[in-house]
């Protein structure tokens, strides 16, 4: 014991010191490393950051000005990326403008500026200089790099941060923004990213839409000038326009031609891209939250930090440049993205608001016996004192109607359970319906205008999430669900209101609005997350209306769009696939148009697939059919979920749509073809050349979901190399009467 006493003593000092010495080792080193940094940097420095194909340049000048000044593939000597001063001349007297990496306004800069302030001394002008960068790994697949700027006269720092991720070419950039000003200081602009590139010529291809009309593409070459996308609508931001593009670089792209930058926002909430085609030539891209009706007050000390811009770059075309986001978003971004999905019978459009408890119970039988996982419960099921019977009230008032379920949500998911499938149900908890208990008693939850009359979309006002206080109702809304029903398995999170009359009650900075609803909500989503990290939940706006990655970090999966339609389903599900990968998109198949059955559950194959029909009105050939496909779709799911995406034929230019998924280790596939033209029957005269296969292995293409007890023309047996496939192609024999074609690919051995 004293031994032991004697040599803590003595031990105890000398392991302090060995401590302290660690501590220094460690610390004192990346301090030294940073000194370093700052040494080299005196002068003008570079720094260079590459992913697997590509590579971002970033330049620190002599003077501190911190530029953009490469973004393209890769160079096979680091040493020449030293070669790109000069090789870009700009002339005048304009220097650090049209490269600068995050360009200030009110000083040197003329152009767009990505930040604007206004000080606490009503000075209106920023420089922002480079002090110091540290560049870390976060992983083996991903590096990141923090610049600090700083104002030469105020106290005003932006960091600049590039997350690149290597496999997948991507990178994410944001920017923080902080102050130590006394007083007021007022942003009025506050870009995630500022990309400056060089090229002769660039092509834009934007989006725009509505309700039922979402994802129209729109190709065109930028001018001089400033070209903009963006959104004032507050919720359901991306109803009128997605913040996702494509941009090509130097000439048109193809599918699998063409350098393309595919870029978004991760944010769910008004948005500005502009794109400004500088009078050299450069072009200017500015990305971030939209800076319309909010001039943010910012206190001191307080971080800004602004939602992420993405872009993956791709030399091979758009259909690279997809898959590589899709990757990336199924490793990294979307909710559970490598896990696994629910097929499910929806009763919106097969009750709509009229429903009760015994006519339920019969859904969950037809539930089980179409053959999926999990029936969803939609609209219509809550609200008392005024029942939610149409869509012109209840909102905000979250208890079982008592008339419709008199046993309550739990009758349904035991009876759910009975029949061996889950239960799921639709919520919408960031409005109120003017007709509710909730709006009677709260009204200053309320987004709105007191002075001027309320103005409705879809009959509805929405919440202030700005107000903590509302957060927490929200939260506890769902919350609720779950503790009172356990057992429940999904959510459908609707969105279907935008703001009109933006106005918080709670706020006394009413600039902030905008911004601070956003985060309100994605503080309740986290909250939710934190909870329930894996209950999948549905991200729906009415339709796609609200779609993006700063959203999907909380939702499994999105509703395109409340047209289901096949027909138009298939040029919309085709244009979402750039953006979103499969296992995200929820396809139903509904009545709407005038397909076969067939048609339609082929078109929500390619998807997540989910019902929306009354089953028990099916004729027995059809229901034998869909369970017969769904059967199929369970075996096909993980090459469709997983796999690689290729799009063979676009309907908006062929008189068909062929589109192929194929596994990781390229020994299995599904394709599907649909002839969308009608007129002269021309279906697909040439093959549809195929993409993704290992040339050098032997396939077999086997025609799936027969209907009825129709022969396929297509002979299962023949075996075609990887190499035919992909160089001549395969016919499907798509026609008038065979206007659906699904291919199961499988390797011969
Ligand atoms: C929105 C959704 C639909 C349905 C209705 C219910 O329109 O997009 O799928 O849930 O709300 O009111």
């Amino acid at each position: 014991m004293k031994l032991l006493n004697v040599n803590r003593k003595f031990y105890q000092p000398i392991m302090m010191k060995a401590f302290m010495l660690l501590f220094v080792i460690t610390f004192g080193c990346t301090s030294l490393y940073a000194q370093q940094q700052e040494l080299k940097l005196k002068t003008e420095a570079q720094i260079v950051l590459e992913t697997q194909h590509q590579a971002l340049v970033l330049q620190v000048e002599e003077n501190k000005d911190f530029n953009m000044s490469y973004l393209g593939p890769k160079l096979r000597d680091q040493q020449e990326y030293k070669l790109l001063r000069g090789m870009y001349k700009q002339t005048g007297d304009y220097t650090g403008m049209y490269a600068a990496a995050y360009t200030g306004s009110g000083a040197r800069n003329l152009l767009e500026p990505a930040i604007s302030v206004i000080h606490a001394d009503g000075n209106q002008s920023l420089d922002l200089k480079y002090v110091r960068h540290e560049q870390r790994p976060i992983d083996k697949n991903i590096t990141e790099l923090q610049v600090d700027l700083k104002d030469a006269v105020y106290p005003f720092e932006v960091s600049l941060y590039y997350r690149m991720y290597s496999a997948e070419d991507l990178i994410e950039q944001w920017a923080v923004i902080r102050h130590q000003e006394k007083g007021r200081v007022e942003l009025t602009k506050y870009a995630s990213a500022n990309l400056s590139l060089k090229a002769d010529d660039f092509w834009l291809r934007h989006y725009h839409g509505d309700w039922i009309t979402e994802m129209q593409a729109e190709e065109t070459k930028l001018t001089h000038g400033i070209k903009t996308i963006d959104s004032k609508l507050g919720t359901r931001a991306n109803l009128f326009q997605p913040s996702a593009f494509m941009l090509s670089i130097g000439r048109p792209s193809s599918e699998n031609e063409g350098t393309v930058l595919l870029g978004g926002l991760e944010w769910s909430g008004n948005f500005k891209i502009d794109f400004e085609l500088d009078p050299q030539d450069n072009l200017r891209i500015l990305a971030g939250m939209n800076n319309y009706a909010s001039t943010y007050v910012l206190k001191a000390q307080e971080d800004f930090i602004t939602p992420k811009f993405l872009y993956t770059l791709s030399n091979e075309g758009m259909g690279k440049a997809s898959r590589n986001l899709h990757n990336w978003a199924r490793n990294y971004k979307l909710l559970d993205g490598q896990g696994d999905r629910l097929t499910l019978l929806n009763n919106w459009e097969a009750t709509y608001f009229d429903f009760n408890e015994h006519k339920l119970f019969a859904l969950l039988k037809d539930t089980k016996k179409l053959g999926v996982d999990l029936f969803l419960l939609d609209d219509g099921w809550f609200g008392n004192k005024y029942p939610r019977n149409a869509d012109t009230s209840a909102l905000g008032d979250w208890e079982e109607n008592k008339e419709k379920l008199p046993n309550g949500l739990i009758s349904l998911v035991r009876e759910a359970s009975r029949n061996e499938v889950k239960f799921g149900i639709w919520v919408e908890p960031e409005m109120v319906s003017p007709k509710s208990e909730l709006y009677e008693k709260h009204p200053n939850w309320v987004v709105k205008q007191a002075d001027r009359p309320e103005y409705y979309f879809r009959n509805q006002l929405v919440l202030d999430l700005s107000n903590p206080e509302v957060q927490d109702v929200v939260f506890k809304t769902l919350d609720d669900l779950f503790v009172k029903n356990p057992g429940l398995a999904y959510v459908k999170w609707d969105c279907n209101a935008v703001i009109y009359n933006a106005h918080s009650p709670y706020l006394k900075e009413q600039g902030n609005f905008y911004v601070d609803y956003v985060r309100g909500l994605y503080k309740v989503l986290a909250k939710f997350r934190k909870k329930y990290p894996k209950v999948p939940m549905m991200l729906c706006s009415g339709g796609g209306g609200r779609v993006d990655y700063g959203s999907l970090a909380y939702f499994t999966e999105y509703w395109p769009s409340d047209n289901t339609d096949p027909l138009e389903r298939i040029f919309m599900q085709y244009e979402y696939s750039y953006f979103y990968p499969a296992i995200a998109s929820a396809n139903h198949v509904t009545d709407w148009g005038k397909q076969s059955m067939k048609f339609k559950v082929d078109v929500a194959m390619m998807g997540k697939l989910g019902f929306d029909i009354v089953v028990s009105e099916l004729p027995e050939e059809e229901l034998a059919f869909c369970q017969e496909a769904i059967k199929n779709y369970n075996q096909l799911k993980p090459i469709i979920w997983r796999g690689d995406q290729y799009r063979l034929a676009d309907p908006k230019s062929e008189d068909y749509a062929s589109i192929c998924y194929v596994n990781e280790d390229k020994s299995e596939g599904v394709m599907f073809n649909y002839q969308v033209n009608y007129r002269q029957n021309k279906g697909s005269l040439m093959p549809i050349k195929l993409q993704g296969l290992d040339p050098q292995k032997q396939y077999r293409l086997e025609e799936i979901n027969l209907y009825g007890q129709k022969q396929s023309p297509i002979n299962s047996q023949a075996v075609y190399s990887g190499d035919f496939l992909m160089k001549v192609g395969f016919n499907p024999q798509l026609s008038t009467n065979r206007t659906s074609v699904v291919l199961k690919i499988s390797e011969s051995r």
